[in-house]
């Protein structure tokens, strides 16, 4: 594969020194295109001795082979990291003052950026509306890793390492490969937005306190990875978790039920699957206390009041029927057998009660399910299917999961 590496002027820029090493030992061809800034970090001598090709990054060198159309046409793929603040303005705004920028308006295979930048710079409302801007044209955006900066502190802009970012680009080589080859039997979710929950909801009684769960996210982390594998865009709307998102998700972070309901309204309107896998809490404490709570001598323990938390799934289920959408939701039911029923008798009851397409249930108790590499699941369709059974690690419930609703899909709404 050919393959472009475009390095932005930031301080982990050294670190992809690593990253072309493991694209060349790969069998790859990269031809490096670094940025002015970032031969103040990484000089040229090093880029063309791991590359083991000329390295330049102005438009007028060697202008008979015209570069900076040659290079963006013919790359498989391009990806550009450390992705600087100043290089996802100038892509989002389709700037072409260097040999990279140049390159990037002349990709004809996919782009991955993999950005670097101090937090403040990352969460600037103009960088994420730039992140915005690059995604909705079919750019995959990485999110930054959290940890210690450049400086002694710490938060998320950190590069991703470069193990990371070379899984990411391979997956993203192969599913454009993938896309043309066989884009309806190897890529069942090719061409859909799927909307997937995960983790779980925390919901704060003060400053210091809240209410949580045991959900890690891997149940919810997996789905996604197998969507994207299904060759989906993925919006991931992670609570609490344990793990990281995958790269490659749209990804937004909630914490409690009312921001999950939020943002799993607007991510729903043009997605064509939700997939409610998020643990998200039943209740919230009534009151919020802007202040901790002080525990007072000669007084009795404060007592929690809680109030019921909205079913955003079955919110999802009533506003998709109110409009008529073809939509498939897939609700998830964490169930414990009690003296009323077992565990499917009470989810047969949950899905009638959502009114969902899919509903995967699990059985849950301590050490059970939650936490776990392993998982045991049981997928019940809304519209009179067999109850199928899964299980394994939870990617291998994933895949059959979303195998699953690739199938429905094509079942319920022929049409699409
Ligand atoms: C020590 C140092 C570290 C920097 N680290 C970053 C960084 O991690 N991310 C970023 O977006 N900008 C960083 N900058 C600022 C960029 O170098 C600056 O915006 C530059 O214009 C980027 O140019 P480029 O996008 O053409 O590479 C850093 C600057 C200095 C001096």
């Amino acid at each position: 594969m050919r393959i472009v590496l475009g390095v932005g002027g930031g301080i982990a820029a050294y670190k992809v020194a690593s990253l072309l090493r493991l694209f060349t030992e790969a069998g790859h061809k990269v031809t490096v295109i670094p940025t002015e800034a970032a031969t103040r970090f990484v000089g040229v001598a090093t880029w063309e001795a791991l590359s083991g090709n000329p390295v330049s990054n102005s438009v007028f060198d060697d202008v008979e082979k015209v570069n900076h159309v040659r290079l963006g046409h013919e790359a498989d793929l391009i990806v550009v990291a450390p992705a600087t603040a100043d290089l996802l303005a100038k892509a989002a705004t389709g700037q072409a003052g260097d040999l990279l920028t140049n390159t990037l308006l002349m990709a004809h295979g996919p782009v991955l950026f993999a950005p670097a930048m101090h937090t403040e710079m990352w969460q600037h409302a103009a960088t994420q509306a730039n992140v915005e801007t690059l995604r909705s044209r079919g750019v995959t955006v990485l999110e930054p890793a959290s940890g210690r900066l450049t400086g002694s502190d710490s938060g998320p802009g950190r590069l991703p390492e470069p193990e990371a970012i070379f899984a990411a680009a391979m997956a993203l080589a192969e599913s454009a490969v993938g896309a043309t080859a066989s884009p309806a039997a190897e890529k069942p979710l090719a061409g859909r937005i799927v909307t997937i929950s995960a983790g779980g909801t925390r919901e704060a009684l003060d400053p210091v306190r809240f209410l949580g769960n045991r959900s890690s996210g891997k149940q919810g982390a997996a789905l996604a990875a197998a969507a994207l594998a299904a060759g989906a865009t993925v919006r991931f709307l992670a609570a609490h978790m344990d793990v990281e998102a995958p790269a490659g998700v749209e990804l937004v972070r909630v914490e409690s039920a009312l921001e999950l309901r939020e943002a799993a309204l607007k991510a729903a309107v043009d997605s064509d699957v939700v997939i409610m896998a998020a643990a998200v809490a039943d209740f919230r404490p009534a009151e919020f206390s802007d202040t901790k709570i002080k525990k007072v001598d000669g007084e009795d323990a404060p007592v929690v009041r809680l109030i019921r938390n909205p079913d955003i799934l079955h919110e999802l289920v009533e506003r998709r029927n109110a409009e008529g959408g073809q939509q498939l939701i897939v609700g998830f039911a964490a169930e414990t057998g009690d003296a009323q029923g077992d565990v499917l008798e009470h989810a047969t009851a949950k899905l009638k009660r959502k009114g969902c397409d899919l509903l995967v249930v699990n059985q849950v108790g301590i050490g059970r399910v939650f936490g776990q590499d392993e998982n045991s699941v049981v997928i019940l369709s809304g519209h009179g299917a067999e109850p199928q059974s899964a299980a394994g690690s939870k990617s291998d419930v994933a895949a059959a999961v979303v195998d699953r609703v690739g199938a429905e899909l094509a079942r319920v709404f022929p049409a699409l």
